[in-house]
């Protein structure tokens, strides 16, 4: 079943078409990853989807739902996630506030003075099994501004999933961080539930190569190929454009 579709999308800043006339299709439950030069329009696409843009012509969809011009909130209801490059934390917060406002918000109680018991001890159990699957138990009451850069942003990745999201976008996940970090970062990822459709946008070909089914290369916004890694690796457009000769 298709879980995002993009028809005709156009993005167009000033004279530039950061994406021109793209359709993409991806299904329930794929791990998609976005590849493509600096500047080939991927972080648009995400922006596209998410809602950041307001001047976009064609039309996605999440599931059923035509997306293309509700507002952000109301695209995070209907399953919408996402993290970016710069990511949203409360950074004068600790770890488990964090994820308290997340889950607060994603269970409807957080302009609640006060919220049924039973609401909050199993919101502070989820909470608690997070922290645990995400490796953040240690650090929980530390302010978030001291973590590790790798830390916040698999900080920021739990409260996306804490809003139990059907659709995810990861925007270079793992950009900026040291070989320890990414291979945790990876770690997390391929433990991500697989109800969870991911679109993951990234310049490091070993994460791609690790977690992908799918792979869609994009050049000057357009699509220049797809395929499974496999297919992507041996794609002679591609490694013309792109892969350079990486094997
Ligand atoms: N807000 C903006 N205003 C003007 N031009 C923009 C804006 N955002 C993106 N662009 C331009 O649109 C094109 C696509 O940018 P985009 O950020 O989508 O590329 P990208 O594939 O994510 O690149 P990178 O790998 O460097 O992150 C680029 O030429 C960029 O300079
Ligand atoms: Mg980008």
């Amino acid at each position: 079943m298709t879980n995002i579709r993009i028809c005709e999308l156009s993005v167009n800043f000033g004279g530039l078409a950061a994406i021109n006339k793209m359709s993409l299709e991806i299904e329930s439950g794929d791990r998609h990853a976005i590849i493509g030069p600096n500047g080939a329009g991927k972080t648009t696409l995400l922006k596209s989807i998410n809602g950041q843009l307001s001047d976009i012509k064609g039309t996605i969809f999440l599931g059923k739902q035509e997306i293309t011009n509700l507002p952000i909130q109301s695209r995070t209801k209907l399953g919408l996630g996402c993290t970016f490059q710069h990511n949203n934390l409360f950074s004068d917060l600790t770890v488990i506030e964090n994820i308290y406002i997340a889950l607060q918000n994603r269970l409807g109680i957080a302009n609640h003075l006060s919220p049924k018991q039973s609401i909050l001890t199993s919101m502070v159990s989820e909470s608690h099994q997070l922290l645990d699957t995400f490796g953040l138990s240690m650090v929980k009451n530390q302010v978030t501004d001291t973590l590790s850069y790798g830390q916040q942003r698999v900080l920021d990745l739990a409260i996306a999933i804490a809003m139990n999201p059907k659709a995810l976008l990861l925007d270079e996940p793992t950009a900026g961080m040291s070989v320890l970090e990414t291979t945790n970062m990876i770690q997390i990822i391929e433990k991500l539930p697989d109800t969870v459709t991911l679109v993951l946008v990234e310049h490091d070909m070993n994460v791609v190569f690790e977690i992908a089914k799918h792979i869609t290369v994009l050049h000057n916004g357009k699509i220049i190929g797809q395929g499974t890694p496999a297919e992507i690796r041996n794609n002679s457009i591609v490694r013309e454009y792109y892969l350079g000769n990486k094997k």
